[in-house]
């Protein structure tokens, strides 16, 4: 796919994420919540990351406050400060203070002993802007989450990392073509389905 598709794609896709209303958004982002505390991997994940939610994307903010009242440990990507476009995963626990980033996103405070590696995660939450039922995601472009979680291209599945794309149903494609450094994500839950990649076993 060229440059100029996946820009026409993305495109699209966020101009209609951003006509959306906040009831629309609040109403889209409560029915994936759902949808994804109903499964095992939910129940058996000890420490997850989650994302602020940014410009009309399905916000996860639900499940981590769930998650806290269940004990599981959450984490929030902050930008590494070594300017080499990955991203660490920082503890975070309720109340705690969050600082913008450079693109107004909010995160928190980068202590060292607040670090996990992206490795010892057991699930990890994902913006998108446009997905497949393969798993292929397109992102903002930049490649942070491609870059965090490179390893996983170099490892055999199953794994102990699981990443659930959180997407609105329109923001499906039929195909996107997956370049070389971009990492599959392993199910996608929307507002109206929960789709493991290849196989759509839910569908309302
Ligand atoms: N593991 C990697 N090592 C080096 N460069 C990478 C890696 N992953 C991605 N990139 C670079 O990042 C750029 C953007 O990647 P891509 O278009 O896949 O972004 P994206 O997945 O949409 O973004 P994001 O994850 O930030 O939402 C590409 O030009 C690619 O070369
Ligand atoms: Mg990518």
């Amino acid at each position: 796919m060229n440059l100029v598709t996946k820009s026409a794609i993305r495109s699209s896709i966020l101009a209609m994420r951003r006509a959306l209303t906040y009831d629309e958004i609040h109403k889209a982002s409560q029915e994936a919540c759902a949808r994804l505390v109903s499964t095992t991997l939910w129940q058996q994940a000890q420490h997850i990351a989650f994302y602020i939610a940014h410009d009309g994307e399905i916000d996860p903010s639900l499940l981590m406050n769930l998650a806290h009242t269940q004990n599981k440990k959450c984490y929030l990507p902050a930008l590494a400060s070594n300017d080499l476009k990955h991203l660490v995963m920082v503890r975070h626990e309720p109340e705690e203070a969050l600082i913008k980033n450079r693109y107004g996103i909010p995160e928190p405070i980068q202590d060292e002993k607040k670090i996990i590696e992206p490795h010892k995660l057991e699930l990890v939450l994902l913006p998108l802007v446009a997905f497949d039922n393969t798993g292929t995601r397109l992102g903002m472009g930049v490649g942070y989450y491609d870059r965090t979680f490179a390893f996983l291209n170099h490892q055999n599945r199953p794994k102990n990392t699981t990443l659930i794309g959180l997407a609105y149903e329109f923001q499906e494609q039929k195909q996107l073509d997956r370049e070389s450094w971009d990492v599959g994500l392993d199910w996608i839950v929307t507002n109206k389905d929960i789709i493991q990649a290849h196989v759509a076993i839910q569908k309302k």
